[in-house]
């Protein structure tokens, strides 16, 4: 996706927007009424606006510095096609100077935790699935990103299980003149995902675990059980070899 970047002023309104969009258009469609407010954890509640065919996602953080910061890290990871973020569609400063991130609202998507939580879906598919996932993640860390906090609920899926990051508000570039010990370097970025009743694991121990929940919690015997747990443990390996195998190939054909 090559993204042409404008500048419009719309009545002291200053927009940096797509330039196959009208700033115009934008500004009407985040002065309307919000669709939805997403309330979130640690970031500025979300406003999702309509926009023809499209839903806009505003964030606007305390800090406008923050809020550029943001845009600017998205905005270029997107330009340098690091990986499937989340789309920035413009910056807006409004007249008291506060900075708003607008990003696509992604329809039709649901959180990797709703999907491995779905007793609908095979156990082949689910590994797959956490298979695109850590390619995906291994694709922004060869680019030279760091997410900050890769969990089942900042990965979205579409129907077709294509996976995309979510929540950009930690998203850096890596300072490359740190050089962190490779190892470091790829660990740095799996924070806790949550796991059964409260309890914390990385990503790779998660997906391992969550892709057999079910097949533990409905085994019949203790026997089946250990099976499930077994398999979760290897799949875990897998996913983490899975994850280093990708990285390294990005790595060594960008060198
Ligand atoms: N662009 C988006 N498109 C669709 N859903 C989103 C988008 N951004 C966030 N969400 C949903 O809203 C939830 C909360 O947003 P998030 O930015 O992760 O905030 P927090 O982690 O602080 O609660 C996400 O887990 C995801 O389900
Ligand atoms: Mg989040």
């Amino acid at each position: 996706m090559v993204l042409e970047w404008h500048e419009s002023n719309v009545a002291g309104v200053r927009v940096t927007h797509w330039q196959k969009e009208s700033a115009p258009s934008i500004v009407n469609a985040i002065s309307s009424k919000p669709v939805r407010v997403v309330e979130t954890l640690n970031g500025p509640a979300i406003h999702v606006y309509a926009y023809g065919k499209h839903e806009l996602a505003v964030r606007t953080y305390r800090e406008p510095a923050k809020s550029i910061d943001v845009f600017n890290t998205l905005k270029k990871s997107v330009e340098e096609k690091a990986a499937l973020t989340e789309v920035p569609f413009a910056k807006i400063r409004d007249k008291n100077n506060d900075v708003s991130v607008v990003t696509l609202w992604k329809k039709g998507t649901r959180t990797l935790h709703e999907y491995l939580d779905d007793l609908n879906v095979g156990l082949d598919a689910k590994k797959i699935t956490c298979k695109r996932v850590v390619r995906l993640v291994a694709k922004l860390h060869a680019a030279g990103y760091s997410h900050g906090h890769v969990h089942a609920r900042n990965i979205l899926l579409y129907k077709n299980n294509q996976p995309v990051l979510c929540d950009p508000r930690l998203l850096i570039q890596r300072d490359q003149s740190l050089k962190f010990w490779p190892w470091e370097s790829r660990k740095k970025d799996f924070t806790w995902s949550m796991g059964v009743g409260g309890e914390k694991f990385d990503l790779f121990e998660y997906c391992g675990k969550w892709v057999t929940y079910h097949l533990n919690r409905l085994a019949f015997t203790s026997i089946d059980r250990r099976e499930a747990i077994v398999n979760g443990k290897s799949f875990e390996r897998e996913l983490e070899q899975h994850y280093h195998d990708h990285y390294d190939k990005l790595v060594n054909s960008r060198n």
